[in-house]
């Protein structure tokens, strides 16, 4: 197995892999480590600082995170992905870092991480896509490498472009949408611990089908938003476009915070199944920002969010 950032340290590195199976084993395994009586201080450090943002959800499988997914590059269907992603090329790769910020440039996948504390590069929590999926990312917080880059006192946004290879992608070939596909946040949200660049699932890379080697996770945003395979990063004053609110902006919002009280104008948005859950399960009820209300209300303590959906 090879790992793109040479600096990364794997789960597998410091518990066993059957400690993140179920739910039981990550928190004694987290627990004991926390003690110091498995592996020392450098685990307990490790499996305590991201468990502030864990799920007590069993997390869904890799098979169910990587054959059930929205990449439209490679087509509408949710099993395309999987299918035409191979064709994908991540090696090499780089990011543009531009507009308002003091160190603009491109950047290998190295130079990102470089400099940025283990606290800030490793995660393991909950995240609810559109069709609610509970995956162990690992990634870093946007917030260091946005810290990094130098933010300039007049940004306000920041817009993130995918890569785009016509010659490798069906679904630009066959034009369902306007590529490159594009995404935004305030700046404020980006600054969120929460919001992560992720670069791998269960300590493996990023299958490309997932977004590899380098995607946004959002968690209190609905799925579309976490936009897959960047290749730029731009700090801009205005509000940036996005791809689904070019598309139809009654229904797709800039903000597209996840909220029962606001129905999608087709369907409503009040509940949820897992994938993963099996034929019979119920619906569960869709929580306030994902449940993250604690971490994120503020941000929009000023704003109608029946308006600003
Ligand atoms: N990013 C790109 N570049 N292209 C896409 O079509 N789809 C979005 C988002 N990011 C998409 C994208 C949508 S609609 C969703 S729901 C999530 O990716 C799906 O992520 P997942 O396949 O990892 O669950």
């Amino acid at each position: 197995m090879t790992y793109r950032f040479k600096t990364d340290l794997k789960w597998s590195d410091v518990t066993p892999k059957s400690a993140f199976l179920n739910r039981r084993s990550f928190m004694a395994s987290a627990g004991a480590a926390a003690l110091g009586s498995i592996a020392g201080p450098a685990l307990a450090r490790i499996m305590t600082v991201p468990s502030q943002y864990s799920t007590d959800a069993a997390p869904n499988t890799l098979e169910e995170i990587t054959t059930y997914n929205n990449y439209y590059e490679f087509g509408t269907g949710k099993d395309e992905p999987a299918r035409y992603a191979k064709a994908l090329v991540t090696d090499p790769w780089s990011v543009t870092i531009d507009g308002l910020v003091d160190n603009p440039g491109t950047f290998s996948l190295d130079d990102l991480v470089s400099g940025m504390t283990i606290e800030e590069r490793i995660y393991r929590f909950r995240c609810v896509e559109a069709w609610s999926m509970v995956i162990p990312w690992n990634g870093f917080q946007l917030s260091a490498l946005l810290d990094k880059a130098g933010v300039q006192s007049g940004a306000k946004y920041v817009s993130f472009e995918t890569v785009v290879q016509p010659e490798n992608m069906i679904g630009v070939q066959r034009g369902v949408l306007d590529f490159p596909y594009r995404e935004g946040l305030r700046l404020d949200e980006a600054m969120n611990p929460l919001t992560i660049l992720a670069t791998g699932v269960y300590n493996e890379p990023l299958a490309n089908q997932s977004g590899a080697p380098i995607r946004l996770v959002v968690p209190w945003k609905y799925g579309f938003k976490s936009i897959k395979s960047i290749v730029r990063i731009t700090l801009t004053d205005t509000q940036p476009y996005t791809t689904w609110k070019a598309i139809n902006q009654r229904e797709y919002g800039f903000y597209s915070n996840v909220n029962p009280n606001v129905d999608h104008p087709r369907w409503s948005q009040a509940s949820e199944r897992r994938i993963g859950a099996g034929l019979f399960a119920g619906r569960e009820d869709t929580l306030m920002f994902n449940g993250y209300g604690d971490e994120v209300a503020s941000l929009y303590a000023d704003m109608d969010l029946l308006e600003n959906y």
